[in-house]
C-alpha cells in the first residue's frame, strides 16, 4: 500500500508542487494532505484546485503557546493516517513535543549545505562569508532546528555578481530535483544520503 504523505508549508509551495508531481506511477507514496499555518498560502489554493485535501491551522490564536498549536496540528493530521511528513517551507519552529513522536518519519528541506547556515537568510549569509558554493539539504527532522541526519544535498556554484535572490532562484531549482528524489528513497526505506550533482 502507498505511504501517505502530509506536506506542510507556509508559502507558495513550489517544493510541495514538485513533490506532488513526483508521486505518481510506481512511486511508493501519495500526497494525502497539504497543511498550512496560513490560509492565504499559495500552496493551499494550488493543492485544493487539484483535488488534494487541505488543512489550515492558524498559529496566531495560540500566541506563544506552541504546544497548543502543535496539538491542533496533530489533531488535524490524525484522520489522514499519515506515514511521512514533508516540511516544505513551513515557517514555524516545531518543538520536541511534536517532533519526537514523528522522528524518523518527518523530513525537511533547507536552503543551505547543512550544517552550514541553519536558520533564516541563508543565501545572504553565505554570500557575506564569501562562499564559493552553496546548496540545499534534505534531512530528517529532530528537535534541534535544521539538524538531523542528512538524506541528500545538492550543490550550486556561486557566480560573480550573484545576489541573495539570484542564488535563491538557482538553489530552488535544485531543491525541486533533490526533494522528490529523497522522498522517493525515504519512502522506500533508503536513508543513505544522496549527493547532487
Ligand atoms: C525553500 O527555499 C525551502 O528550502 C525553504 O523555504 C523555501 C520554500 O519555498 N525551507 P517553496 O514554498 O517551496 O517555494
Amino acid at each position: 500500500m502507498s505511504k501517505r504523505v502530509a506536506i506542510l508549508l507556509s508559502g507558495g509551495g513550489s517544493n510541495m508542487r514538485a513533490l506532488v508531481a513526483s508521486m505518481t506511477g510506481d512511486h511508493p507514496a501519495r500526497p494525502a494532505v497539504v497543511l498550512s499555518n496560513r490560509a492565504d498560502a499559495g500552496g493551499i489554493a494550488w493543492a485544493a484546485a487539484r483535488g488534494i485535501a487541505t488543512e489550515v491551522v492558524d498559529h496566531r490564536p495560540h500566541g506563544a503557546n506552541r504546544a497548543a498549536f502543535e496539538a491542533e496540528l496533530t489533531e488535524r493530521l490524525m484522520p489522514y493516517g499519515i506515514d511521512i511528513i514533508c516540511l516544505a517551507g513551513f515557517m514555524r519552529v516545531l518543538t520536541a513535543g511534536f517532533v519526537t513522536p514523528w522522528q524518523g518519519r518527518m523530513i525537511n528541506i533547507h536552503p543551505s549545505l547543512l550544517p552550514k547556515y541553519r536558520g533564516l537568510h541563508t543565501h545572504a549569509r553565505a554570500l557575506e562569508a564569501g562562499e564559493q558554493e552553496v546548496g540545499c539539504t534534505v534531512h530528517e527532522v529532530t528537535a534541534e532546528l535544521d539538524e538531523g541526519p542528512i538524506l541528500g544535498q545538492a550543490r550550486v556554484p556561486v557566480l560573480a555578481g550573484d545576489t541573495p535572490d539570484s542564488l535563491a532562484a538557482r538553489v530552488l531549482a535544485q531543491e525541486h530535483m533533490l526533494y522528490p528524489m529523497v522522498l522517493r528513497r525515504f519512502a522506500e526505506g533508503n536513508r543513505a544520503p544522496v549527493y547532487l550533482p
